[in-house]
């Protein structure tokens, strides 16, 4: 970017609610309101500072709407492998982590099973889980954390359904992924021990399918990725554990909370309003998933391959590390009039929580079906549902890759 640009001088610390001890901790379901400041005023390329593993690293924020999709959308300028050294979280060997004919390769082992009508036809299934979860959920008495009793377990049901992985084997599953994912008090020596463990379970049910295919992902694994290296066809899954599992969890749990303490349109919340107007939930999802994104795809910078120019005009040196940021994207007025107000009505709605381009989430229509299907059933079965503490005594948690509450007590 043009050093003239007088926000060059002193950078801000990111992500904006990362306290002194480099540990993110976003007070609730809302982004930090320099976001929207950036997206709508200034140059919207914003030089800021994380730590990345001890180390301070410079890298601009893209904060208006055109560039952030700029940035996703051209894999030969803006590369994810070449900015690894600024990755807050590993992702070497999974698609994430890749571009080009590497990252095509990887992600087309298993794209098809992700289309629009792969996933309808996955819909009675999803149905299924999320009726089996709410029958657990009946058991509680009336007060649950609808996170661990609900959508935790619905959410890993059905990524364990797509890869094909036995029921009895579920359980162990989800201690491993709670282990790596979920449990911040654990050591990162025993989370790289969870992340091992579950490989090597994964590895060896990639294998058995070799001789025996089963008509599951890890089927489709074991067919057309055999010869890629070992760690590749591990991390495919893993990824998809990874990307799938707690994003769809926390989604649900963060609109839940929304809907639930927030008025709309003269209702006393979201949750009545859409009581009343059940055709409305789709469209209000979405308008949730724009303004209350759990995946921190602030966490994917990319480094910049050839100087370039941004559809703004703002100018971009090769080695630059730049953040596309979907918050600040999700809330260009240029895009999105009026965009801190939430508008179920909101249309056309083309907001980027699940990214843009060559890496746009994957799992994007599942994630959006399973949340879809999981907050309609819980309008339609339990319409008494709420929150059973005060809004403000709800934990929100720290950390950097997905965001969303700790827990989430209910009661109906
Ligand atoms: C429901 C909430 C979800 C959200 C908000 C979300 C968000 C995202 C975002 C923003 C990216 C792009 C990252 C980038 O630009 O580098 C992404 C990529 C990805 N997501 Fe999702 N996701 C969700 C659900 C899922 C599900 C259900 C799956 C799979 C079962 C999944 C698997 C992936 C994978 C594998 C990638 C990497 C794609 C690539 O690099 O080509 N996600 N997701």
């Amino acid at each position: 970017m043009t050093v003239a640009d007088p926000e060059a001088r002193t950078r801000l610390r990111h992500p904006f609610h990362v306290d002194a001890d480099g540990v993110n901790r976003p007070p609730g379901p809302d982004k930090h309101p320099n976001y929207g400041r950036f997206a709508a005023t200034g140059s919207g390329v914003v030089p800021v500072v994380r730590q990345v593993n001890g180390e301070s690293v410079p890298a601009l924020l893209i904060c208006r709407y055109a560039d952030v999709r700029e940035v996703l959308r051209r894999q030969d300028v803006f590369s994810r492998s070449a900015a690894r050294a600024a990755d807050p979280v590993d992702v070497t060997g999974t698609m994430l982590g890749m571009d080009g004919a590497e990252h095509a390769r990887v992600r087309g082992t298993v794209k098809d099973l992700f289309t629009r009508p792969a996933v309808a036809g996955l819909r009675d299934r999803i149905e299924a889980e999320a009726a089996a979860q709410l029958a657990t959920l009946r058991g509680r008495d009336g007060r649950a954390d609808l996170l661990r009793d609900f959508a935790i377990p619905f959410t890993l049901h059905v990524v364990c359904d797509l890869l094909g992985l036995p029921q009895q084997d579920r359980a162990q599953f989800r201690r491993w992924g709670d282990m790596f994912l979920a449990d911040s008090d654990m050591t990162r020596d025993e989370a790289t021990r969870a992340a091992e463990e579950m490989g090597g379970y994964l590895w060896g049910q990639i294998e058995r399918r070799r001789g025996c295919p089963a008509g599951d992902l890890l089927t489709r694994i074991a067919e057309t990725a055999a010869d890629q290296p070992m760690d590749v066809q591990i991390k495919l899954p893993i990824s998809l554990v990874v990307g799938g599992w707690e994003t769809a969890a926390s989604s649900i749990a963060t609109f839940l909370f929304v809907l639930r303490t927030r008025p709309y349109q003269g209702y006393a919340s979201g949750w009545e309003y859409l009581l009343d107007h059940p055709g409305k939930l789709d469209s209000a999802i979405t308008e949730l998933e724009r303004l209350h994104s759990t995946a921190n795809a602030d966490d994917m910078p990319r480094r910049v391959l050839a100087d370039v120019e941004l559809p703004s005009g703002a100018r971009l040196t090769a080695g630059d590390v730049v953040i596309p940021s979907h918050d600040a994207a999700n809330r260009d007025p240029r895009v999105f009039p009026d965009p801190e107000r939430a508008d179920f009505d909101r249309d056309p709605n083309p907001h980027l929580s699940f990214g843009y381009g060559p890496h746009y989430c994957v799992g994007a229509h599942l994630g959006a079906l399973e949340v879809r299907t999981a907050i309609g059933l819980l309008l339609r079965e339990l319409p008494g549902l709420r929150l059973a503490v005060p809004a403000d005594e709800v934990r929100w948690k720290a950390g950097h890759a997905i965001l969303g509450p700790e827990e989430l007590p209910i009661e109906w």
